[in-house]
């Protein structure tokens, strides 16, 4: 795995350590490529946070999804095995990544490819999930490369 720089050491000196922290990640999640939803750590996990990326991707607005299901992008033909997956990684506190067809606003399916991780608070409990979102378009990678292998 590659490092990760914890910015926590970088700004500790500064007084204004909290509100740069804050700044930097509203900026951060707000002017993502990629989709990204906060969620509640309770049953429905009701969405608190999407980015204008994840209203791009599914033609909702940013009102149509607070308060909702993230189930709300699911439709027939999503997987039932990932979603189990995703339940179980969640019961065990671990990071969850997978694929399934989710569904627009306006009916149209796509694949969705998405992590959720926990987030914690001070005690070490979870007090929220935060996903990282995007559309995988017919024979793309993980990676967002093209899989040789399907095009030949
Ligand atoms: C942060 C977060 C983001 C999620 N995003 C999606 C998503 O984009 N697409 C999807 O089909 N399910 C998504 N889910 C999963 C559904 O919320 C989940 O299948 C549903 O809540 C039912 O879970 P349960 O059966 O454990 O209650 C997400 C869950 C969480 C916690």
């Amino acid at each position: 795995m590659a490092d990760t720089i914890n910015l926590s050491d970088i700004f500790s000196y500064d007084q204004n350590f909290q509100t740069i922290m804050l700044n930097m990640l509203q900026t951060a999640l707000d002017s993502s490529f990629q989709g990204v939803m906060i969620t509640e750590a309770e049953p429905g996990y009701p969405i608190i946070y999407v980015n204008q990326a994840i209203c791009e991707m599914t033609g909702y607005t940013t009102k149509e999804f607070i308060g909702q299901s993230p189930s709300m992008l699911q439709g027939k033909n999503s997987d039932p095995k990932v979603l189990q997956e995703l339940a179980d990684k969640i019961d065990a506190g671990e990071i969850f990544h997978g694929r399934t067809f989710n569904y627009r606003k306006d009916g149209s399916e796509f694949m969705m490819e998405w992590k959720i991780v926990p987030i914690r608070g001070m005690e070490g409990e979870i007090a929220n999930y935060l996903a990282i979102q995007r559309e995988v378009r017919d024979g793309e990678l993980s990676d967002g490369s093209l899989d040789t292998k399907l095009s030949i």
